[in-house]
Parts: structure tokens; sequence; C-alpha cells
């Protein structure tokens, strides 16, 4: 469904009415204002602990989607739907045709320009009956395991819906897929580092720790493959269709949504700036709080409220709770743990450091369009994330007590903390070159 609001936000100019599929997007409306308000209670956060699902409850259809669990971590619980019910036939049609390309080789409506009139075609659906989730969500609920019985890794996935049609566009939506389909350890782990600080147990905090990091090289080596998988030069493709509406240039009087509001509205698009395992990562080792005060850093919050909101909920109950028991302080109490918390620094870094080069490869290279699909000005804000984390451990270096590292960690530690010093001076060099380049439009900040 919310492909439909996309599509016409898209293909409109830059105030878009919208009327023919309004029934659709109402029901669409509803659920997003659910989705940021407090979730059922019997799933409520509690203060001391969270309720994680142990078992993703595939069969029941009722419950959000997503829902945070050991198992499915941060993806939803069941499988996208990869077919409409037959009621909504003609809107199942209209998007197997959407794309530019389509699987049998010809142009799609999107190629030929006809999709705004197939849209307006459309009947009107009612869709006050609904109650099955898996119809009432959209962005990452986009794929479908071509082996059900085998497990959710790349090269089990196919797209549903495409806009471009290109294994590029696969690519990219699907190693973001596989990625969070390591996310049930990162929900595990991170559980156990805030119980073992609570409890002090230094040895179950040292197992978390270094699991955690494991898990989040798993994450980030999976990220890597982006490189073979999504062709650099084809993102300015589909990038179009995934724009948002605030501080978006192309929507500066935003969209009005026939039916729901006579004023314009103005929404975050799609990105990866939803995920869920950085913010995690971000609150559990308590970097979220070392972000600088500034406007940029008041974008990430406002992204942060774009989430599903069990999501939501637990991000802000693992920030609340880290503080709480001091899981930084607790680990460099002890000079070796220093060295694990760092470890688990060093995985932020990597995953913020590789997307910034994402950044400049896929987009910076081949637009002067001053903003991500988000809305973020394009050249600074990436930077104020990577910047803070480099900076921190260039900070935390210092409280390392070289004298008591075994010679082996004194080594790993050195690595680390050289590449992120280095790494620090390339930013800053970049991102004021990057700055004159791209001049004022950088300081555009819209919360
Ligand atoms: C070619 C691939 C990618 C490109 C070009 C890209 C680009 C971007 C851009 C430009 C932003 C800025 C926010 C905005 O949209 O306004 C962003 C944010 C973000 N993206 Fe991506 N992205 C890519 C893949 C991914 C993947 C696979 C993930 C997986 C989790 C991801 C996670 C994030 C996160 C967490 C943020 C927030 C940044 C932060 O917290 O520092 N991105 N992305």
């Amino acid at each position: 469904m919310l492909l439909i609001k996309r599509i016409i936000k898209n293909t409109s100019q830059s105030l878009c009415r919208i009327d023919r599929v309004q029934p659709v997007l109402s029901r669409k409306n509803s659920t997003l204002i659910g989705a940021f308000s407090p979730s059922q209670p019997k799933f409520h956060v509690q203060y001391h602990n969270f309720n994680i699902l142990k078992d993703a409850m595939e069969h029941d259809t009722t419950l959000p989607s997503f829902m945070v669990g050991y198992k499915n971590g941060f993806l939803p619980r069941q499988d996208p739907l990869a077919k409409l019910p037959d009621r909504f036939y003609a809107l199942e049609h209209l998007l197997q045709n959407m794309p530019i390309q389509l699987p049998n080789g010809e142009e799609g409506l999107l190629a030929k320009g006809q999709l705004g009139d197939a849209v307006k075609d459309l009947p009107q659906f009612d869709v006050s009956d609904i109650n099955d989730q898996r119809l009432l969500s959209g962005d990452l609920y986009n794929y479908q395991r071509i082996d059900p019985t085998k497990p959710i890794v790349y090269s089990n996935l196919k797209l549903i819906r495409a806009f471009a049609g290109t294994p590029s566009e696969h690519g990219f939506i699907l190693v973001h897929v596989a990625m969070v389909a390591h996310s049930g350890n990162l929900v595990k782990y991170t559980m156990e580092t805030i119980e073992a600080t609570q409890e002090k147990d230094r040895i179950k905090f040292n197992n978390a720790m270094k699991n955690l990091s494991d898990t989040m090289n798993l994450i980030n080596q999976e990220m890597e493959t982006m490189w073979e998988r999504s062709n650099t030069d084809d993102y300015l493709k589909f990038r179009t269709f995934i724009m948002g509406s605030k501080n978006q240039p192309m929507f500066p009087n935003g969209v009005i949504y026939e039916g729901v509001s006579e004023k314009p509205l103005f929404y975050r698009g799609e990105s990866g700036a939803n995920d869920s395992m950085i913010p995690c990562m971000d609150n559990l080792l308590q970097i979220t709080s070392k972000l600088p005060n500034n406007p940029l850093t008041e974008v990430l919050k406002d992204f942060r409220r774009y989430r599903p909101t069990n999501h939501k909920e637990f991000l802000d109950f693992v920030q609340r709770k880290a503080e709480e028991v001091n899981v930084r302080g607790f680990a460099i109490q002890v000079c070796k743990v220093n060295s694990l918390y760092l470890a688990n620094m060093d995985q932020i870094r990597a995953f913020r450091h590789r997307h910034w080069n994402f950044t400049k490869e896929y987009i910076i290279k081949n637009t002067t369009h001053p903003v991500a699909t988000g809305g973020s000005p394009i050249v600074t804000w990436l930077p104020n994330q990577l910047g803070t984390i480099l900076e921190q451990m260039n900070k935390i270096s210092h409280t390392i007590d070289y004298n008591k590292l075994t010679p082996e960690n004194k080594i790993l530690i050195d690595e680390i903390i050289n590449k992120a010093n280095a790494q620090e001076r390339v930013l800053n060099r970049e991102v004021k070159f990057l700055k004159q380049q791209f001049g004022p439009s950088q300081d555009r900040v819209v919360v």
C-alpha cells in the first residue's frame, strides 16, 4: 500500500493531489498513526525489562508485523505476502506491471509514463475489515524466500515489488534484508550485556560483548557484498521513487492526501536510517548521548521516530537501561573489557565508514542533488554520526591502561585506534571540501 502512496507522490508535480486511492491511503494512514502510539498493553515496556518475542508467532496475523524477537530480530515476524488477496487483483496487477523493466524484458508502466493514469483507473477498495497486518506494512517488507523451508539468506531471496526491475535494485534491497536476518542475535546479546552489567557479572559481560561484536562483524560482512550485488551506476535509476516529501526540493509544498488532511503533509522518504540495528548499538554503547547538540542530531532523532512502535519502544528501553546500569562505565573498569567495548565501537565505525563510502560512490559521484531520500543534507548528515563515533573511539583510547594489556591485545587496540585516527582526519578533509562544493544547501536542516 505504501508503494502506491510513493508512486503517486513521485509521478506528480511538486504539489500533488490524490483521490482514487484515498480509502487505501486513509486506512494506511490510520495504521501509521497507530504505529506511533504506544503498542498493545500486553507488550508494554516494563521499566526493568522488555517483552521480547521468544517465538515469532508466525501464524498470528493480527499482532503487529514488526515486533522485536530473538528469532526474527528486527525483521517482521512473518514473511511478507508475495501476492495480494484476490479482491485486490487490480492493485496487484498494477504493481506487477509497474517496474521500468518487467521480468520478461518488456517496458512497464513507469517506463511508458502510464503509471499515473493506471492509478486513476483503480477501483475504490474497502479495507475497513482488514486486520491482517501483513497487508498494512511496507518498505523492508519486500522479500520472498525462494525455498520457504530454507532460511533468510541472500541466495534464497527474491524481491516482491520493484520500481526499476533491475538486478541492482534487487541487490540494494535484499542485501539489507540479509543483514537484518542476523539481528535476532544482536537483540539477544544486547539484552545479555545489559543483564550482565546489572548483575556486575564480568564473565557474562565479556561473553556478551564478544558475541555482540562477532554478530556485528557478520552484519558488516554481509553489507560489504553490496558492492558486487548492486552496481554503483544504477542507484539513481530507482532512488527517485523512494524520495520523501520532507526537505525535498521536488516537493517544496509537500503532498496533500485528499480525504486525510487538507493541509499538505511532509514525510521523510525511505531510508536505511529507519533501520534499528545501528540505533540499538548506539544506545547500548551510550554513543547516542555523545552526539553533538546540533540540528543534524535533531534529524537523527526525528528519523528514530519513523519506525514501528515496538521497535521504537525497544530502542528507548535499551537507551534508558544502558544509561541506568552504565554499560560504558562497567566496560572501562578493567582494561581487558575496554578492548571488547572498543571492538564493538569499531563495528559501528566499520558500518558507518563503509556506509559513507556507499554514499560517495552511489550518490555524490553521480548527482549534485543536495539531500538524501530521507531529506537529510547529503554531505554533512552522515559525517555528523561517523565523526562522533571516531571521536569517541579516540577519546576512549586514552583511558586504556596499556601496562595491563597482553601484547596481543595491545596490537589489536593499536590497530583499531590508528585506523580511527586516520579516518577522522580524512573525513574532516572530505567534508570541508564537499561543503564548499555543495554550498549553503547543506546548512538547510529541516526537523
Ligand atoms: C548503496 C547502499 C546505500 C546507500 C547509498 C545509502 C545511503 C544513505 C544515505 C544518503 C543516508 C542519509 C539519510 C537519508 O536518507 O536522508 C542513509 C542513512 C542510513 N542508512 Fe543507508 N545507504 C545504503 C545502504 C544501507 C544499508 C544496507 C543499511 C543497512 C542497515 C543502511 C543503513 C543506514 C542507516 C543506519 C542510516 C542512518 C545513518 C546513521 O545513523 O549514521 N544503509 N543511507
